[in-house]
């Protein structure tokens, strides 16, 4: 189970790590080559692409090697992480907003391509569900959904995770709803079930290195 000894508030939790944020990423063996492999399933033709939970930008840096003229939509919660993107990037063409993917509108058919990198393993299965409806709403009729996320191998760690997670928020009254920071990974199998369950018709598993994997959910 994770190191833990009482939950933070998800935007405090990111925010009072940015000095170490990019380079403990970085470091994690399998990141940089699921950076850019996320990178090279954007379509060459896609002009819109959402990103959630873009913190300080780190597929951005693979994304923009290959599509150097994408428009892209970035969501995220603690500004400070997207003060950072913001300097690494002033030339893109980059609208960000500081918000909750969980409550913002995405508007309809608007994005070729939404991508999420190690953000929505925080998520409970409701959440994720409504979260995949709304964005299966903000593709265009040949989009694509890319999530780069932390899956485990088994049901037993997923319940596990979600069991403690539960026992800590009780612990300490959080509110239903409230973002806090613990993570809550699915296994693969589960996620692909939540995607076709959102309306997505073409879902994949298309890479995995250790506890990373890559999935593609095509709207049709
Ligand atoms: C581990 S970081 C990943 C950042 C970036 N995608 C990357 O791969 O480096 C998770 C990010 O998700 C953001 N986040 C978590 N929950 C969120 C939510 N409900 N709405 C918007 N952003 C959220 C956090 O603020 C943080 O910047």
């Amino acid at each position: 189970m994770q190191e833990c000894d009482k939950l933070e508030k998800m935007d405090e939790f990111f925010a009072s790590r940015l000095h170490e944020y990019d380079n403990h990423m970085l470091s994690i063996e399998e990141l940089p080559e699921a950076y850019r492999k996320l990178a090279q399933l954007i379509p060459t033709d896609t002009q819109t692409l959402l990103d959630l939970g873009c913190g300080t930008g780190l597929e951005l840096e693979e994304i923009f090697k290959l599509h150097p003229h994408i428009a892209v939509t970035g969501i995220d919660l603690t500004s400070a992480m997207m003060d950072r993107l913001r300097e690494k990037y002033p030339d893109k063409d980059i609208t960000l907003f500081c918000a909750n993917y969980l409550d913002h509108d995405f508007g309809k058919e608007h994005y070729d391509v939404a991508v999420s990198c190690e953000t929505l393993h925080h998520l409970s299965l409701e959440e994720k569900i409504g979260l995949y409806t709304h964005l299966f709403q903000s593709l265009k009729p040949n989009g694509r959904y890319i999530e780069c996320d932390y899956m485990v191998g088994t049901q037993e760690e997923e319940d596990g995770h979600f069991a403690e997670n539960r026992r800590f928020r009780a612990e300490q009254n959080i509110p239903d709803g409230a973002s806090y920071h613990y993570d809550t990974p699915l296994t693969v199998e589960n996620q692909i079930k939540l995607f076709v369950q959102a309306g997505f018709s073409r879902v994949e598993k298309v890479w995995r290195k250790n506890d990373t994997a890559i999935i593609v959910a095509a709207k049709k």
